[in-house]
């Protein structure tokens, strides 16, 4: 049995935060069903399409082991098949723009008159406050939640990451929410409204640069590249490729670093493990010297050590590098492309990466769950078609006859 068996989601969410949210649960044996504009479906199915007429990759990506039923939520006879859905659903998860539920009949209140125990969870750009009625894609959540401004070069201008921190990391924190509540709801009886805001869950994730703001007031920060010939302002700068924790490390170039533009690795030089780094790289004499040997006498000229190191790693593929400092404890990590992390064998086995095949687009690859749980293992299915299981929905969930879809067909609701 998979862990979240007998959930049925009524997922009214688009693009990316909420769906990627929704799979989440679907991998875990939830029974997802996707609700979309009849016609029109999820915006994502028709964006950055590689092949003419077939749903994209951005969608059939995000929404694997779901159901879809194409349904008018603002028609009366939408409204009706809605309420009748909410009545029977644990879960209702939207990432609309502020207030697009309301506006449709359906707020908070009235979902709680219609199931106690529906748990509604939703996606917002910002939470309560002046930016609360914004719409908010990905980037606009990391220039707000402060990964912008602390991601780049100090020399530079603030740059946003290719990790999607806001809308899939956003998603992580409302499926979060959604199993919690789960698990209150067996203790308490009732459903509640979960509300993730896409700038608190891109600041959660710079915990740490919110530590080194208040760490500036007591003094230079002196893991940052700008120690200690650079000048501190009064907010926590852009550290370039600085690590965040205590330990200092640097991205540094490999064997064939001019014509492949991911030859390069990530060193930490790591207290512990830097006399074997030293050793490593034939550099005995740094043992000696106590501006080389301590992490006190590295801190002033961290960039002459990472000078150095990249001296070494030049010489050597990331892979080689890589194979040396492991087994040294030397914590480091190569550049991987999307096309290395695409033709990773041990990503397959394990089904981080996976090929599905779709009816209309043929075999393409995925990214699986993340999460592994040895009692309820993911499998990947295929996107559904939109509103490709419309008449199992209603007559499934719903009981509705032949004649009552055909209605609800004739009326334009689904
Ligand atoms: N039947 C009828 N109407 C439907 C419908 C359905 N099944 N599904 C959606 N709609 C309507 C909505 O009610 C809304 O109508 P309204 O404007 O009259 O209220 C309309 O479709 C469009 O929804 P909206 O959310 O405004 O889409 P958008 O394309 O303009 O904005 C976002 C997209 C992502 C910017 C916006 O949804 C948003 O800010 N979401 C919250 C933050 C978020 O999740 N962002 C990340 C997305 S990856």
């Amino acid at each position: 049995m998979k862990a979240l068996e007998g959930v049925r989601i009524l997922d009214m969410t688009h693009v990316q935060s909420g769906p990627t949210c929704t799979q989440l649960l679907a991998w875990f044996g939830a029974d997802v069903i996707k609700v979309e504009r009849p016609g029109v479906g999820d915006a994502t199915r028709g964006q950055l399409r590689d092949i003419p007429d077939v749903d994209s990759l951005y969608f059939t990506m995000l929404n694997h082991n779901k159901r879809s039923i194409t349904l008018n939520t603002k028609s009366d006879t939408g409204k009706e098949i809605f309420t009748k859905l909410i009545e029977t659903c644990d879960v209702m998860a939207e990432n609309f723009a502020p207030g697009a539920l309301d506006r449709m009949g359906f707020t908070w209140e009235r979902i709680q008159e219609i199931n106690p125990r529906m748990i509604y969870a939703s996606v917002k750009g910002f939470g309560p406050g002046p930016y609360e009625d914004c719409k908010v894609y990905e980037n606009v959540a990391q220039c707000t939640g402060g990964s912008a401004s602390t991601t780049g070069f100090d020399d530079g201008p603030p740059l946003v990451t290719g990790a999607q921190i806001g809308d899939s990391g956003t998603g992580l924190n409302l499926a979060l929410g959604i199993v919690t509540a789960l698990y209150h709801r067996e203790k308490s009886g009732r459903g509640q409204r979960v509300t993730c805001a896409m700038q608190d869950g891109v600041l959660n994730l710079c915990r740490v640069k919110m530590r080194d703001q208040q760490r500036l007031q007591h003094g230079p920060l002196k893991e940052y590249p700008q120690y200690p010939n650079g000048t501190f302002g009064d907010a926590t700068p852009r550290s370039g490729n600085a690590s965040g924790g205590g330990q200092p490390g640097w991205i540094v170039k490999c064997k064939g670093w001019e014509n492949d533009p991911d030859a390069y690795i990530y060193v930490i030089t790591q207290a512990a493990a830097f006399p074997a780094l030293a050793k490593a790289m034939g550099r005995e004499e740094w043992l000696e010297d106590p501006e080389w040997s301590t992490p006190e006498g590295r801190l002033p000229h961290l960039d002459q050590v990472f000078g150095e190191i990249e001296k070494w790693t030049m010489t050597k593929t990331k892979f080689e590098i890589m194979d040396i400092l492991n087994p040294l404890n030397v914590p480091c990590g190569p550049i991987l492309s999307m096309k290395e992390l695409a033709e990773e064998w041990s990503l397959r086995d394990t089904g981080t990466v996976v090929e599905v095949d779709h009816p209309t687009r043929g075999k393409y690859l995925t990214v699986g769950n993340p999460i592994k749980l040895s009692d309820s293992p993911s499998e990947v299915q295929r996107s559904p078609l939109l509103g490709e299981h419309t008449d199992e929905i209603l007559s499934e969930v719903l009981g509705y006859s032949t004649e009552e879809i055909a209605a609800a067909k004739d009326a334009g609701a689904v």
